[in-house]
């Protein structure tokens, strides 16, 4: 890494652009159906809901924060419980989609065609795919998520998306990740690519060695390629809620592992970061897009040289 410029905003929350989203207080139905059940695009034939439904899944709950329809009842009991805790986690959620938006539209703007988004999670508004291909239809995008209900959505909703496959793989496995058929029949990694790790990473405790793991994402691509990276941050928050919301978080599918900006920057060691550095998400490039406004957490592009 040999740019490395401070952040420009200092403390969590509101930076001055915002907060301009809607924080989805109460978006969804309740009964524990999923929540698109009775909506245009039917859910998957499978997983069944009996089997998904026993504890909260951190997929489900962020499409709930982002006011998103493909949740159950037991994904929005527990997303309610930590928008009591942090109100403007819904925000928050969208601001991380925008940081999300604006990296991926700088990598295609700079050459990349291929985009390798790993902790992919539920199709949104405003999909990798359509950035990208908005920029150059001919990209190409691998969706990567380990959770077999988020993979079986995206399949069902992405599944005429030109040049875009869905692929159930583990982050914490990178040599099975990167040598999986649909991988390697999409990705030529001779060439540059976009690694997205948006949102991901704080879900991987230490103890599963994710730098070790983002290292060999790095060692298997080629220069030119980019680390396109946020992560959740408690710096700056008060302690008891910050417990309280990882408590919550304690019960369902993944731990959270809110990490430090020192420990975050250390995910992009072997490459150079991109102005303005490691930043405060909705200090990362703004555009004026409206919802840019709550930072949970640091962002930013690192380039392979
Ligand atoms: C908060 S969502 C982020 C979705 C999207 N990247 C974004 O930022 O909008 C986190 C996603 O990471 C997935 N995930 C967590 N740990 C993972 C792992 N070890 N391998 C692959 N996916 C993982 C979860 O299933 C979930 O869909």
């Amino acid at each position: 890494m040999t740019s490395e410029p401070a952040p420009t905003a200092t403390s969590r929350g509101p930076t001055g652009r915002g907060p301009t989203g809607p924080a989805p207080a109460s978006p969804g139905p309740t009964n524990s159906a999923p929540a698109n059940s009775a909506s245009a695009t039917p859910p998957p034939a499978a997983p069944s809901a009996a089997g998904v439904e026993s504890r909260p899944n951190v997929a489900r709950m962020y499409d709930y924060y982002l006011g998103g329809c493909h949740n159950f009842a037991v994904d929005r009991a527990a997303a309610r419980q930590v928008l009591e805790i942090f109100p403007d986690t819904g925000v928050a959620a969208q601001t991380n989609r925008a940081f999300l938006r604006r990296a991926v539209r700088y990598a295609a703007e700079r050459g990349v065609r291929q985009f390798l988004d790993i902790g992919a999670g539920l199709p949104t508004q405003g999909n990798v795919h359509e950035v990208v291909q908005a920029v150059a239809p001919d990209s190409r995008v691998v969706y990567v998520d380990y959770d077999e209900v988020a993979v079986a959505y995206a399949r069902r909703l992405l599944g005429d998306a030109a040049r875009t496959v869905v692929v159930e793989g583990d982050l914490r496995r990178p040599d099975e990740l990167l040598a999986h058929p649909d991988v390697t029949a999409s990705i030529d990694f001779t060439r540059p690519v976009a690694v997205l790790l948006v949102a991901v990473l704080h879900f991987v405790p230490d103890a599963e060695d994710p730098y070790a793991a983002v290292a060999r994402l790095r060692d298997a691509t080629a220069p030119g390629s980019q680390l396109l990276l946020s992560h959740l941050t408690l710096d700056g928050a008060p302690p008891v809620p910050a417990q309280q919301g990882r408590a919550v978080y304690q019960q369902s599918t993944a731990p959270l592992v809110p990490r430090t900006r020192a420990d975050i920057l250390r995910f992009f060691d072997g490459y150079e970061l991109v102005e303005p550095g490691l930043s405060w998400l909705a200090d990362w490039r703004p555009d004026g897009e409206p919802r840019a406004g709550v930072s949970h957490g640091f962002g930013g592009v690192g380039l392979r040289r």
